[in-house]
């Protein structure tokens, strides 16, 4: 029988700390990562990808994340790509996605780059990056979506355009009665939040039916693809009120204009989307800024619902801030019978630059529910081989 994880932690968990300090110091390289610590990539730069996700592709680990300056908070490099085979050592490959230096693009220089995730498109071979859009000058108020496509992993990418997902559609499943009711609520008329009357409104579509014209605002993203290669983007929308789940294009390059509302007015963040035996599961976070906070998990049998809410997969000291972190990513380590990583970062809003990774292995327990508990250091090498897939 396959050595579950569980197993592997007990025999090795006490010595593995000290055996990764030891053989690092011996060896040139990382064997181990710590998380909450820092990350120097293989020139000893602390690794300068945040809110991002990995990509496997032909043998390498990709990571893209958001290049952040030392001190502010706006977008003055772009998209950054490291490269690993082991997940643990990591080169800097350089800006994926560039902004632009020239006044006028939505991607010029000071806009806001939050949350790429680059996924592989099986039929057109072409690496497509989806990430969250602020334009300059305007906070967080544009909340926008933006496409950008590249031949190569490390790119560059090249950006196509940006939007607001969904113009002109409604959500699967409302009928017309639904819509006429959410065509008739006003903002005016909820002006206090948080009542049950605004509660509601806001579940009746209240923010959706006012953005229904121009599309939907769309903020903490990520993007998942399907055992069928179809592609969704998942995104904080409504003003970060309510999650919607969007059908991309066979390209990976636009909306089918299929999508659905997750947990209206549950004020999710940071979503998280993978499937492990048939099963979707979503980890979010509530919407705290830059502070920590509780995270959620959601569970599925179709992306198209219905999703039931399920307590925190954080467990132990600090599960109530997920260890002062907040989730960006989970994937599968390839090769491995059963071995997922999540993602998350300490958000360090003096410096987001130095912002420490969360990373930690995924156990799962009685019904595949993900669990998430602490480890100071840890390999992926720990995780029993065995064939790919999900
Ligand atoms: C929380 C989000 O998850 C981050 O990506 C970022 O947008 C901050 N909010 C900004 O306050």
């Amino acid at each position: 029988m396959a050595e579950t994880l569980q197993g592997v932690r007990k025999r090795w968990g006490a010595v593995l700390a000290t055996w990764c300090l030891a053989v690092a110091a011996a060896a040139q390289g990382l064997t181990c990562i710590a998380p909450g610590g820092e990350w120097p990539d293989s020139k000893g730069e602390h690794i300068n990808a945040h809110g991002g996700g990995v990509l496997w592709h032909e043998g390498t680990y990709y990571w893209y994340g958001e290049n952040r300056p030392a001190r502010g908070f706006t977008t003055e490099v772009g998209v950054e790509v490291y490269s690993s085979t082991d997940l643990v050592n990591w080169t800097d490959r350089g800006v994926a996605l560039a902004v632009s230096a020239g006044p006028g693009s939505p991607i010029e220089r000071g806009c806001i780059m939050e949350r790429p995730k680059v996924v592989y498109n099986r039929s057109t071979g072409k690496f497509v990056m989806l990430f969250h859009l602020e334009l300059k000058g305007q906070g967080y108020a544009a909340a926008r979506v933006g496409f950008a496509v590249s031949d190569t992993p490390v790119g560059p990418f090249r950006f196509i355009r940006s939007l607001r997902p969904n113009a002109g559609k409604w959500p699967d499943g409302f009928s017309r009665r639904d819509i006429r009711r959410a065509k008739k609520l006003k903002e005016a008329d909820y002006k206090e939040w948080w009542t049950p009357q605004w509660r509601k409104a806001i579940a009746e579509g209240l923010l959706l039916a006012r953005d229904v014209p121009g599309g939907q605002m769309s903020r903490d993203m990520t993007v998942f693809v399907d055992d069928d290669g179809k592609a969704y983007h998942i995104y904080s929308s409504e003003e970060n009120l309510t999650l919607h789940l969007a059908e991309l294009t066979d390209d990976y390059l636009d909306y089918t204009g299929k999508y659905v509302r997750i947990a209206p007015g549950g004020q999710n963040e940071a979503p998280v989307l993978f499937k492990r035996n048939g099963v979707y599961w979503l980890i979010t976070s509530g919407c705290t800024g830059w502070r920590p906070n509780e995270a959620r998990m959601f569970r599925a049998e179709s992306l198209w619902g219905p999703w039931e809410q399920l307590p925190t997969p954080f467990e132990g000291a600090d599960a109530a801030t997920s260890f002062h972190s907040q989730g960006t990513y989970m994937f599968k380590v390839e090769g491995t019978a059963d071995g997922w990583v999540f993602m998350a970062d300490r958000w360090m809003p003096d410096s987001l630059r130095y912002s420490p990774y969360v990373w930690l292995p995924v156990v799962f327990g009685a019904d595949g529910v993900p669990v998430l508990r602490w480890a100071d250091s840890w390999s992926p090498a720990m995780f029993p081989a065995g064939a790919s897939g999900r």
